[in-house]
């Protein structure tokens, strides 16, 4: 069916700086690593795309690997471009991809040289049928090439008009202090750190937020949710077709625990008692820091990505509800 989008579509949604940057970015935005491979039901990703963009959400994340097959979430996106979005929505859309895990056989497949990052992004802006990406990021650090060739490739492809800005993902404070610094001698100041962050996953508040802050650096973070478990989707088991049931999904079984679970239910009872759903509790928690520019999540269906845009209806936390969050996050 022919798509036209919302023309009410940027009404509620809420659009925060990314840094000190001139880029305004949705609280939330959608990240295409699951779901929108060659394994999923295009229709299914087609619509989720929509919906999101209908509903605000300017900023679509991509990888070069994204699928599986890898390569496929780009193939996918690209055709959605083209079928749903004509040329003109392309200044509305902020479309990012990466290049850092393995994509293809031999030395020059993965990791942070220039040979790679540069091919890689060709192969990206193919498959996507673009002329540029929003933003390029290094995926990962490179322990073995210097980091400034790794820079230098990002201020290329930007300087080669390929990119508009550049970002990391995955590097430590100390090592995204060092990369912040040598992108920002080059010209190409660095737009946004992708790191993992959700109420499982905390490393980011030992240094690198400060950093990150400190150089007027934006901040996404991915798996939000933790991939699913942040959410009331294996309160009763594992669904038979949620990402802990699937060959591919990068969830497994193993990390449902006993303990984990009686966290969710403790957290899912405080949500319950906010009236928000454990998803949007989570989403809310992040995005009370403003050092948080948007928190990118996933969605397999229309209904959960409707759920989480809804979390920012709910309002901010009072200290005794943090508190009792702490006290949950706490128990091993
Ligand atoms: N830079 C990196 O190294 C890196 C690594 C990983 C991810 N990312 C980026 O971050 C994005 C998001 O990662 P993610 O998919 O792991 O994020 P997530 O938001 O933590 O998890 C998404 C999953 O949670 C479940 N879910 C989402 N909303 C729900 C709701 N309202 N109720 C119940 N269940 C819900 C769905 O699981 P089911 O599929 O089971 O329904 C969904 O697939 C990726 O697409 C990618 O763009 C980046």
């Amino acid at each position: 069916m022919q798509y036209t989008a919302h023309a009410d579509r940027y009404e509620k949604m809420k659009y925060n700086r990314c840094g000190k940057s001139g880029v305004l970015l949705p609280a939330i935005s959608l990240g295409l690593w699951q779901n929108f491979g060659s394994v999923d039901i295009f229709e299914k990703g087609r619509d989720i795309i929509r919906r999101a963009f209908d509903r605000g959400i300017t900023h679509f994340d991509l990888a070069n690997n994204y699928g599986p097959l890898p390569g496929s979430a780009e193939e996918n996106f690209g055709r959605v471009l083209q079928s749903d979005f004509p040329g003109y929505l392309r200044d509305e859309l902020i479309i990012s991809t990466k290049a850092g895990y393995l994509m293809w056989p031999g030395p020059y497949g993965e990791w942070g040289s220039r040979k790679y990052l540069m091919a890689s992004l060709d192969q990206s802006l193919q498959r996507m049928h673009l002329e540029y990406v929003d933003i390029f990021y290094s995926h990962r650090p490179d322990p073995l090439t210097p980091l400034e060739e790794t820079m230098m490739a990002l201020d290329t492809a930007v300087r080669q008009g390929k990119a508009l800005y550049v970002g990391i993902s995955n590097y430590q404070a100390d090592e995204a202090g060092k990369a912040i610094d040598i992108l920002k001698k080059l010209g190409t100041p660095c737009l946004i750190h992708q790191p993992k962050y959700s109420m499982f996953e905390r490393w980011v508040e030992n240094g690198l937020l400060d950093v990150l802050e400190k150089n007027g650096v934006g901040c996404i973070p991915f798996s939000p949710l933790a991939q699913g478990l942040l959410t009331d989707r294996y309160l009763k088991g594992i669904p038979a077709d949620s990402r802990a049931a699937k060959p591919h999904g990068f969830l497994k079984p193993g990390e449902i625990t006993a303990g984990k679970l009686e966290q969710i239910k403790k957290l899912n009872e405080i949500a319950g008692r906010r009236n928000q759903s454990l998803a949007q509790m989570a989403l809310t928690w992040l995005l009370k820091d403003r050092r948080i520019t948007s928190v990118l999540i996933g969605a397999s269906s229309v209904a959960q990505l409707d759920n989480n845009i809804d979390a920012l209806n709910h309002p901010e936390f009072a200290a005794d509800e943090l508190k009792e969050i702490e006290n949950v996050l706490r128990e091993k």
